[in-house]
């Protein structure tokens, strides 16, 4: 596993919203209510991007079709057409005066 610094956290503050790449893998990095939360870029239902999907309590909702994710465990809460699967949800680790995740190498 390999730590991969993503933020300053004095960068952070409510309503940040900002995509990173990392390999493969493209991440969002979110902060509401004082919470940062990392997940995911696009919806696993169909790809749609999740920085414009709506976050309220606890629940982030697709902007395309609508599906419900539970943001602590990317569970799927509601789903308008056929299943998918949950989202995937990193566990943000602080290092220093940065926010990031690990990874495996
Ligand atoms: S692409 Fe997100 S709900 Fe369909």
């Amino acid at each position: 596993m390999r730590f991969y610094a993503l933020e300053k956290l004095i960068n952070l503050h409510d309503n940040y919203t900002r995509q990173f790449k990392i390999d493969n893998l493209q991440l969002l990095l979110i902060q509401r209510l004082g919470e940062p939360l990392l997940i995911e870029a696009t919806c696993p239902h169909r790809g749609h991007p999740l920085d414009v999907a709506t976050i309220d309590n606890g629940i982030i909702q697709c902007a395309l079709h609508q599906y419900q994710f539970a943001i602590d465990d990317g569970r799927v809460l509601h789903a308008t057409e056929e299943p998918c699967r949950g989202l995937r949800t990193f566990e943000v680790i602080y290092e220093g005066n940065e926010i990031g995740v690990m990874l495996d190498d």
